[in-house]
């Protein structure tokens, strides 16, 4: 009780400071803050070496999502893939790392759409037609997931550029340490997510990804099978066992009944209603310290949207390599053979010296 009283005058208070402030500085209170740009990133990293980046994205995924929207969800989940496993270096995408398609033995909760993966090498290739080789596979992945967050209905943001991409990917046993289980309670995401620098705000935004996209049935059948997990709504459980019969069931359903397809606060409704789908969502709000945040982002979009924004950013910049480090891929799937490893990096000097000039 006493912490209510005390959270409403802080907030009273901050209202108030807002209000005067606004007299004289526009824009003051509104929530522009950002965190901090990684060391080598910059909001207009390509506006001389490929003005036309952006636009040649977003007028490609607005086709690819009208067609199939579902696509927007697979290219999401790519870049937290790509950025949670050793960093944006879009080492996901390199044949034979544990969550691409191509791992035959990767463990389905982790297969990521393989669409996903061909949407990022077209863009490439239409990208180096314009421009010539100088973006790199991990910028399209940060920028593909940004555009899939906006064309779903959610908030349009910049982000910002010149990662690099990676020589390595991560072996298989630490895809799995750094990718949390859907299993997980709230503990474990927080504790996992927090060696990342993202705090429970961030964990409970950035979870909020669950907005948009399905899973498979073994993702979440821990909680129809032997019995139902009795934190989930009874007939939200009852039809979910009519999709995944057994535990074995390749279906799929939607992570966010209520809005499946729209970038929206919808998801942490579903959590209050106790129809969140993996047991890492659910118990968001079953958790006193992110329980708060669940509630604040289900009565107010615009919070949900700022919050998410803020993660993302953080998130798309985690361990990014830059500079002269790695490299600018010619197939996003392979790293470039060495002696054209050493003509990119040429190459790129050079035309970082030119946009200086
Ligand atoms: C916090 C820990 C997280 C866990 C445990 C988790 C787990 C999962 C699982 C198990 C699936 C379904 C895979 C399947 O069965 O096919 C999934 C799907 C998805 N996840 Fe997460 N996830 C997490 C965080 C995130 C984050 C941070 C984002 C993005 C901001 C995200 C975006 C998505 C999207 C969009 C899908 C749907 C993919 C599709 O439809 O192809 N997830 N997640
Ligand atoms: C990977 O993890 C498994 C189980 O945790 C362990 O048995 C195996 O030795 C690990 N492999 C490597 C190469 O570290
Ligand atoms: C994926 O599921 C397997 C068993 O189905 C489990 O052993 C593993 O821990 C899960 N991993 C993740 C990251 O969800
Ligand atoms: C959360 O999960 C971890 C690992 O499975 C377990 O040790 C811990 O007791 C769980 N915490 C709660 C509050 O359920
Ligand atoms: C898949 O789900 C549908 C309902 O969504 C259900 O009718 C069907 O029996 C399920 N198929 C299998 C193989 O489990
Ligand atoms: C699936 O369910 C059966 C019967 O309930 C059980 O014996 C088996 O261990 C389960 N398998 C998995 C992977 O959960
Ligand atoms: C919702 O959140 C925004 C911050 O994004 C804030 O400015 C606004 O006052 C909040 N609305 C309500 C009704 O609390
Ligand atoms: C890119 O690499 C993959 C895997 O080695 C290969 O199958 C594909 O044909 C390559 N794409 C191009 C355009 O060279």
């Amino acid at each position: 009780m006493a912490s209510t009283i005390s959270g409403r005058r802080t907030f009273f208070t901050f209202l108030l400071i807002c209000t005067f402030l606004s007299v004289s500085t526009i824009k003051v209170c509104e929530a522009q803050t950002k965190p901090p740009t990684a060391k080598g990133l910059s909001y207009t990293f390509y506006d001389k070496s490929c003005p036309k980046l952006e636009s040649i994205i977003r007028k490609e995924l607005k086709k690819i999502f009208k067609n199939d929207v579902g696509q927007a969800a697979g290219l999401l989940r790519l870049h937290f893939h790509d950025c949670f496993v050793q960093g944006c270096d879009g080492s996901v995408l390199l044949d034979g790392s544990a969550s691409g398609p191509s791992e035959k033995d990767a463990p389905p909760n982790l297969t990521l759409r393989a669409e996903a993966f061909k949407i990022i090498e077209d863009l490439r290739r239409r990208l180096e037609k314009s421009c010539g080789r100088v973006v790199s596979c991990s910028d399209i992945t940060a920028l593909a997931a940004r555009d899939a967050v906006f064309l779903s209905g959610g908030p349009e943001y910049e982000i910002p550029l010149g990662r690099r991409d990676g020589l390595t990917f991560a072996t298989r046993n630490e895809t799995l340490a750094n990718l949390p289980a859907p299993s997980s309670n709230a503990t474990t995401i927080l504790n996992s997510l927090a060696t990342k620098n993202l705090d429970a705000t961030d964990v409970v935004a950035l979870s909020g990804g669950h907005t948009i996209g399905i899973g498979h049935c073994n993702s979440f059948s821990d909680r129809l099978f032997p019995t139902q997990d009795p934190v989930m709504d009874k007939t939200f459980g009852r039809n979910l066992r009519l999709t995944c019969p057994t535990n074995t069931t390749t279906n799929t359903t939607v992570l966010d009944i209520r809005s499946p397809n729209t970038f929206d606060n919808k998801y942490y409704v579903d959590l209050m209603n106790r129809q969140g789908l993996f047991n890492s969502d659910q118990d968001l709000y079953t958790d006193k310290r992110t329980r708060g945040i669940v509630t604040s982002f289900a009565v107010n979009q615009s919070l949900f949207f700022d919050k998410f924004v803020f993660a993302m950013l953080k998130m798309g910049q985690l361990s990014v390599l830059t500079g002269k480090q790695g490299e600018i891929r010619a197939n996003c799937s392979v790293r470039n053979a060495d002696s054209k490893s050493f003509l990119t990096t040429v190459v790129g000097d050079m035309v970082e010296q030119i946009i200086q000039m």
